[in-house]
């Protein structure tokens, strides 16, 4: 599975990079807000510095104002994905930029229903939000797993689920077992990845011992 930085965040896309683990980013207008600067000069920069796919998000609500937007993103480089709402306006644009040759990625996917048409309409990646759909007490890893399955039954349909709102390492590991292709994560959930306590207990019992050889008389 690749994973995605679900940031803004220049420092944390690189952190990430340098050890491998940044297959792309995804931002969106909330994101974007937390950083300095314009989101137009922070997306160029992210376009820059990272090598995989980097999502703009349109904030047009017609179709025309959304398909000049993405057409402007694109202008911006050659990994550009632009990101465009899941609504009867979104997918007019996302059908209109995948014909004009630009990838898209529909968000705020919450059904299997929507995740279809978006991929039918010719959208390169869809992203259901499962953690939005835990917060309202449904089963959001179900949708992966469902879409999964769907989608495995029609291998004509290029697109790629790209979990998203993810908010722990185990949806992380869910979304691997379901078959996504794609999740993306904040960088705390990378770096809680990372943790376990026993590995901790394991390295601090490894140095105690250690250290008593080393003070033992041989
Ligand atoms: O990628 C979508 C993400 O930014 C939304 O996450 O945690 O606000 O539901 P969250």
């Amino acid at each position: 599975m690749k994973i995605f930085l679900d940031t803004a965040n220049a420092a944390e896309i690189q952190a990430a990079l340098e050890l491998g683990l940044c297959d792309g980013v995804t931002t969106n207008p909330s994101l974007l807000a937390k950083e300095k600067g314009t989101p137009e000069a922070i997306l160029k920069n992210l376009l820059k510095i990272v090598p995989g796919p980097v999502n703009c998000e349109c904030v047009s609500l017609d179709a025309a104002g959304i398909v000049a937007e993405g057409k402007n993103f694109a202008t911006w480089g050659k990994n550009v994905v632009v990101k465009v709402a899941m609504n009867h306006e979104g997918i007019k644009a996302v059908h209109a930029l995948h014909k004009l040759g630009i990838p898209t990625n529909v968000t705020l996917i919450f059904s299997a229903s929507q995740a279809y048409l978006a991929a039918k309409a010719g959208a390169s990646y869809v992203s259901p939000f499962i953690g939005r759909l835990d917060d309202i007490s449904q089963d959001g890893m179900q949708l992966i797993r469902d879409l999964a399955a769907i989608f495995r039954n029609y291998p004509a349909l290029k697109t790629e689920i790209l979990t998203a709102s993810v908010r722990n390492p185990n949806h992380m590991v869910q979304a691997m077992l379901a078959g996504s292709h794609i999740a993306t994560a904040p960088a705390k959930v990378l770096l809680d990845m990372e943790k376990h306590p026993l590995t901790d207990i394991g390295i601090a019992k490894f140095l105690e011992d250690h250290k008593k050889s080393q003070s033992a008389t041989k």
